[in-house]
């Protein structure tokens, strides 16, 4: 095979692209008709995709590419500004209102993107010979197989490119994890070594399978990158998302949610916070349920951002009233009374209608609607109460953050032994088969569901942080009294 313009100088002669060699790899694949090149964030996959797409408009006159993205808004982030900063007006013009790049020799590059699973067949009939998703995770099989049969060339253009020895190709970059985690990994980074390009038997759906490869891309082989990104990375506060960011690992996205649980860490004796928690904002979180069981948190913040969940109710079996009695019997005298509020932080599916009464639906979103489950709670509770942000990929988290081990030795998240069924639910949650950083909501997951609500208004960012107008005392920080205590 020729070898292929490998240096491409964006216009900046200084600074010319220079493939790496994980990224000249994935240029000369050609015997792969689908390529993934993916794995650790910053690892120059979306250079590379870019530099893919620039070198066959440049070497085959006439040839057509295409770039994806899920939104348009990541198309805006990222390819965009970094194509119009590196092709000179001189190669290539940029269409503001079509996304395309056309270049002096006839060649296009299109920019797009797929909000609904079936904007792919807006593409029906199209041919281009370079298909690629930028962070292929975000797509569906059925989007990516789809485009696959559109990937093809005919009469000059395929004259050309046999000529210059490249075939028409798919290539798909990525970090591990997104929805799409499970069908990448499956399709090409579990059946065969990696780097090599292979096949997989034919089925009745697909009778001539295409050739395909998977090729590694870690944040090392990137010396580009500025150092300091490794240590953002090493922030991240759940740790199977960390290695899979970090260190491209596919394979730590399976299993329990909630690894970095200790309960030597996490759990506290019943008398341990030996503080008056009036003083502090609380809030009673409430995940419902009928036939599953239903569960009540009772969770405070303390000093130094930490999360006390102090009491849990769990049960099956209890109507709205019974509920709604049952966590007033369950709280102490004075826990909950005038200039004292503890709102209920309540699942959203508490304000469906159970028996609609044909009213207008109210102003202010937390006032329930007549006939639901919160119409009740409101009954009992007064106005105290609302719903909870139910961003579950932004509650899980948020929950990791809190898990996370401090420089202090401690973390922000301490559940009362009163909470049995917390404690014994949040650590055996498995990862969700569909989307790696959600849970599998088959699972037994109604206590944490009601610590995410909880915890999402105490300290992940709810619509609204809860406002008290308790004085609070001046309190020494609680976790250098329990550093020295507890633990
Ligand atoms: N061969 C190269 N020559 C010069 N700079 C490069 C090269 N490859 C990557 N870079 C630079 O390294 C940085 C990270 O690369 P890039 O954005 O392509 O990584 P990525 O894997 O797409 O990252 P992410 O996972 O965040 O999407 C960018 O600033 C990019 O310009
Ligand atoms: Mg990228």
């Amino acid at each position: 095979m020729p070898p292929l313009v490998e240096t491409w100088q964006y216009g900046d002669p200084g600074r010319p692209y220079v493939p790496e060699p994980p990224q000249h790899a994935a240029h000369q694949a050609y015997d792969a008709k689908e390529l993934l090149y993916g794995g650790a964030a910053g690892g120059g996959k979306t250079e590379f995709l870019i530099a893919a797409a620039v070198f066959l408009a440049l070497r085959i006159p006439g040839s057509a590419s295409i770039i994806f993205r899920r939104t348009f808004p990541d198309l805006k982030r990222t390819i965009i500004p970094r194509m119009l900063a590196k092709i000179p007006k001189t190669v290539a013009t940029y269409h503001h209102t079509d996304h395309t790049w056309t270049f002096k020799n006839g060649s296009t590059i299109e920019l797009a993107y797929l909000r609904k699973e079936t904007d792919v067949l807006n593409y029906q009939g199209a041919e281009y010979q370079l298909i690629i998703f930028d962070e292929l995770t975000q797509f569906t099989e059925f989007q990516f197989d789809y485009m696959a049969t559109r990937a093809r060339a005919a009469g000059a253009v395929l004259a050309l490119m046999q000529a210059a020895g490249v075939s028409s190709r798919i290539i798909g970059t990525t970090n591990p994890g997104g929805p799409g985690h499970h069908w990448v990994k499956a399709r090409f980074v579990d059946p065969a070594p990696w780097g090599a390009t292979f096949t997989v038997p034919p089925t009745k759906d697909q009778p001539k399978p295409r050739t395909r490869r998977f090729i590694p891309a870690k944040l090392a082989d990137n010396p580009h990158m500025d150092p300091s990104y490794e240590d953002t990375l090493d922030a991240i506060p759940d740790p199977d998302l960390r290695r899979a960011l970090r260190d491209g690992d596919w394979d730590v996205l399976q299993g329990v949610r909630f690894k970095q649980w200790r309960r030597a860490l996490h759990v506290v004796d019943a008398g341990m916070i030996d503080l008056p928690l009036v003083d502090y904002p609380r809030i009673v979180a409430v995940d419902w349920g009928i036939d599953a069981p239903w569960c009540a948190l009772w969770m405070g913040l303390l000093p130094d951002g930490l999360v006390y969940v102090y009491r849990e109710l769990y049960q099956a079996g209890l109507t709205s009233e019974e509920q709604c009695r049952a966590i007033l019997a369950a709280e102490a005298e004075g826990e909950r009374a005038e200039g004292r509020p503890l709102p209920l932080i309540m699942d959203p599916a508490m304000w469906a209608r159970q028996h609609t009464s044909g009213s207008e639906k109210p102003l202010d979103p937390d006032t329930p609607p007549p006939g639901s489950v919160a119409a009740t709670y409101r009954r009992f509770f007064g106005p105290s109460m609302r719903k909870a942000n139910n961003s579950r990929i932004d509650g899980w988290a948020a929950i990791d953050e809190l898990l996370r081990v401090r420089r202090d030795g401690l973390p922000r998240l301490l559940v009362s032994e009163l909470c049995p069924n917390l404690i014994r639910t949040l650590p055996a949650l498995p990862r969700s088969t569909k989307r790696p950083e959600d849970v599998d909501t088959d699972a037994e997951d109604h206590a944490p569901d009601a610590l995410r609500y909880g915890v999402m208004e105490l300290a992940g960012g709810g619509k609204r942080r809860v406002t008290t107008t308790v004085t609070r005392r001046a309190a020494p920080p609680v976790t250098g009294s329990l550093a020295s205590t507890a633990f």
